[in-house]
């Protein structure tokens, strides 16, 4: 018998800590507190794992619908490895994963719903700490949104990067090759036998997409943010490093809940200020905007459009990643990943230093001494990869509450220029009309897409990189200005103004463009222009009809209640913070 003596309930919870949140479900008398833990014992635990031990909530978006967290059940394991050796008691629970690239119509779709079931699955259970697995583009944000609106001690473990892609004895990057190779599989310069060979080299290990897209930036955000143990962001998945770094924030959450270390105390204005400065030096996701903002709302921080555009829009771009530049995050990683970057930062005034960090030291005493060791992957603030590279935010009367453009993927001789609109009112008809070879576009035509934002897609898919004609590919075209209320996905790279507010869908400006109006885009004025007289713009406005709503489910909820792009397209009503209180607390 496992539990040969009768345990002593009375004496050893009155050597229980009161402060402990798990002691309000397990450190009950009477009924409650038989069910509390006769449950769970049901798994094997001994009585004495109940009395006192602060419980650690392992956060885990571990699917095999989301490979890029396939691997998560392992970490999940070498977390638990450190709580135990902390004195914790770690209990694994999944949320609601999000795969990127499986999910219909588009995960971003149920990002908010995925931050409610963190939230309220952090908020319910007997938990004093989380530690958050992250991985693919959505469920880092998902997770941090939950968790903010909690207030737990908390602490984030990402998986990792992918190995390099390899084909044909080159870099292959998520993404960013696929784009490329589609473009050339279009043009004929590449055949379909050779496309699907690629397949296999593209994605080869464990991990997340290994380009500087949505997944990569969003683990830099966490690490840049101070959510996480300082190197969180580049380890490779495969690296034993990865589950060192797993075990030894294990560790870490058990003294984060000792010392009431909560998740308000590390998500401060400073620390997004330093993510929205790594950001741009990092030469990051567009998305990482838009999940940013999500997550201040959820902490109580203002942050908004202009924050971005005043932070981050002059920085340089220190990192030499695709789809800005060459290499992958195997490079970034063995260059010295984020600690030399922020060091940069740090040495030229662009980082808060004394920000507070998850392992309970301000972010400057965690980089200071960081070394780089390879200056054509990081390079110096000094003589940076690409100058003044970062998100910029324009207005104008296509945009009245701001688009954003990433300029270090853009193409300087397009950030200046003026054309003539060509309109696709969805990606359908996008898709369709752009192969046709009738269509009446040149390299010097914008073209528009509508309907694609939080409420028009619905969900404000990654579709704002529209693929050019084939016609204008076999010219040798290779980028055009691109415009629409859509996100695009971080591994993609253009001229390409995103995030449009008010979008279509909600009645903004960019629902009454059409084809043949001139529209003038000017990032360094950060202009964003239709050139139609007013009277013209309210005669097209009469005529607008909104779309209707979906008649239930989710899909209603979100469309009712969705806030634009520059609110972080989170729901209007979770905003905010409600804190790890729970209304009812007895069976
Ligand atoms: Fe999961 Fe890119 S698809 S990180």
């Amino acid at each position: 018998m496992i539990e040969a003596s009768k345990p002593k309930h009375r004496n050893q919870r009155s050597r229980m800590k009161k402060t402990l949140r798990s002691q309000e479900w397990y450190g009950r008398e009477g009924r409650d507190g038989f069910v509390y833990r006769s449950w769970m014992k049901n798994q094997g635990w001994p009585h004495d794992v109940f009395e006192g031990r602060p419980v650690i909530g392992i956060c885990n978006t571990w699917s095999e619908l989301t490979p890029c967290n396939a691997h998560f059940r392992e970490i999940a394991e070498f977390v638990k490895r450190g709580v135990w050796e902390a004195g914790g008691f770690p209990l694994e629970f999944p949320v609601m994963s999000l795969g990127e690239t499986q999910l219909r119509p588009t995960a971003m779709l149920f990002r908010n719903l995925a931050s409610m079931d963190v939230e309220e699955s952090i908020r319910g259970n007997p938990l004093d700490g989380v530690v958050l697995l992250m991985g693919c583009d959505k469920t880092t944000p998902s997770l941090l949104m939950g968790a903010a609106s909690c207030g737990l001690p908390t602490i984030g473990v990402s998986g990792g990067p992918m190995l390099s892609g390899k084909f044909r004895g080159c870099d292959l990057g998520s993404g960013t090759g696929l784009w490329q190779m589609t473009d050339q599989l279009r043009t004929g310069e590449m055949k379909l036998e050779e496309y699907y060979q690629a397949e296999s080299c593209m994605h080869r290990s464990k991990g997340h997409c290994m380009t500087m897209g949505t997944a990569s930036t969003m683990a830099n955000m966490v690490e840049a943010l101070g959510m996480s143990l300082p190197g969180n962001a580049a380890i490779p998945a495969v690296d034993a490093r990865r589950n060192t770094l797993a075990q030894l924030t294990g560790r870490r959450i058990v003294d984060m809940v000792r010392e009431d270390l909560g998740i308000s105390k590390v998500l401060t204005r400073e620390a997004f200020e330093n993510a929205i400065c790594a950001n741009a030096a990092i030469g990051g996701s567009t998305n990482a905007v838009i999940h940013l903002i999500a997550i201040a709302g959820r902490a109580r921080v203002p942050l908004c459009l202009d924050d971005f555009e005043k932070l981050g829009s002059e920085l340089p771009c220190l990192v030499n990643l695709q789809p800005s530049g060459k290499y992958l995050m195997e490079d970034y990683f063995y260059a010295g990943g984020l600690p030399a970057v922020l060091r940069e930062l740090g040495d030229m005034g662009s980082l808060h230093r004394d920000a507070l960090t998850a392992n309970g030291k301000s972010i400057w005493e965690n980089v200071r001494e960081a070394p780089c060791w390879n200056r054509e992957v990081i390079y110096r603030f000094s003589s940076p990869f690409k100058a003044s590279a970062g998100i910029s935010v324009l207005r104008g009367n296509l945009a009245p509450d701001g688009a954003i453009i990433k300029v270090s993927a853009a193409s300087p001789h397009l950030l200046r220029h003026r054309g003539r609109a060509v309109v696709f009112e969805s990606i359908e008809e996008c898709h369709t009309r752009t192969n046709d070879e009738s269509l009446e576009i040149d390299e010097n035509c914008v073209m528009v897409l509508k309907n694609c934002g939080p409420k028009g897609y619905p969900g404000m898919a990654e579709v704002g990189n529209m693929l050019l004609p084939p016609k204008l590919l076999r010219k040798g075209v290779s980028d055009m200005v691109r415009i629409s209320d859509a996100r695009m996905s971080g591994t993609a790279y253009g001229t390409v103004v995103l995030h449009v507010c008010p979008e279509a869908a909600a009645g903004g400006p960019l629902a009454l463009v059409r084809s043949g109006d001139t529209i003038t885009l000017d990032v360094h004025k950060r202009e964003l222009s239709l050139e139609v007289d007013e009277n013209t713009l309210s005669e097209r406005r009469s005529k607008w009809t909104p779309p209707s709503l979906p008649e239930r489910g989710w899909l209603r909820l979100y469309a009712e209640h969705v806030l634009q792009a520059d609110k972080g397209a989170d729901l209007d009503f979770l905003q905010g913070y409600t804190g790890a209180a729970v209304a009812r607390d007895s069976h």
